[in-house]
């Protein structure tokens, strides 16, 4: 049995107030979150505020996560990038890679996001791998070729085994932020899929790999699509950034 996992994608939002706001909102109502696992992914200035928040409250249920990394491990001369080590360093458990943002507009491909799931595994950081298609590919009939290319990209470079410390997170590309959520039944096809493309290296493995689903999941959607025997939970975008509806989620996510 796979634990669900909820994952909240601050993306680049939030200013020193309004993170203590949430994390006041969050800290409150954490007891009342269920059996998931979670965690929230502040920009990469606010974790050591989030993680100060949650400690000093003694709040043991909310896990903290980046959004990005380089691949260069430790520290050097990469002007304006953040290392593994010192995500780490300022108490991070998740790291997110991959997502469609970074691809599209920081030119990463499919070997760079590899690499840095390699470095986060080095690390002792879990990568939150983030794989899917955008609506041409889709519409082309190349959703299968997309998503397994994005899949093999990282299974050649850190092999079957080390998908046991990774968390996949299908997101189609043209359901984030949109509104526009894919079906239920659209979702456990793509996610039965990508445990299938796992299942042929290694069928133990694939049935650990926890597969969260991300685009526009909300309270009002969000127990339907994990209910499907292949939804693992959530990585929720502008959903996450308003503590009621983030539990709402998390709680949906144990019903
Ligand atoms: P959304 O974002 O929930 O706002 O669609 C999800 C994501 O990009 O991770």
């Amino acid at each position: 049995m796979r634990q669900k996992f909820v994952a909240g994608n601050w993306k680049m939002h939030g200013s020193k107030a309004s993170v203590e706001a949430l994390m006041a909102g969050l800290i409150k109502q954490a007891d009342q979150a269920g059996a998931a696992k979670i965690a929230v992914c502040p920009p990469s200035l606010y974790i050591d505020q989030v993680v100060t928040a949650l400690r000093n409250a003694g709040c043991e249920n909310i896990a903290v996560g980046a959004q990005n990394m380089t691949t260069e491990p430790d520290s050097g001369a990469f002007t304006g990038e953040v290392s593994a080590r010192m995500l780490k360093d300022v108490g991070c458990e998740f790291v997110i890679l991959g997502h469609s943002e970074r691809r599209a507009m920081f030119a990463e491909t499919n070997e760079v996001v590899a690499e840095k799931v390699k470095t986060a595994l080095e690390n002792d950081l879990t990568p939150i791998l983030c794989i899917g298609e955008t609506l041409a590919e889709r519409e082309a009939g190349k959703l299968e070729a997309v998503i397994s290319e994005q899949v093999e990209a990282v299974l050649s470079v850190v092999g079957i085994d080390a998908f046991a410390k990774i968390v996949i997170a299908y997101e189609p590309v043209w359901a984030i932020g949109t509104g526009k959520t894919a079906s239920a039944d659209q979702a456990q096809e793509v996610h039965a899929f990508i445990r299938g493309q796992l299942a042929k290296s290694n069928p133990q493995v694939a049935e650990k790999v926890v597969i969260q689903y991300g685009g526009s999941m909300k309270p009002v959607n969000a127990q339907e699509l994990m209910a499907q025997p292949d939804i693992d939970g959530g990585l929720i975008g502008g959903a996450s950034l308003k503590a009621e509806d983030f539990i709402a989620i998390c709680q949906a996510a144990g019903a």
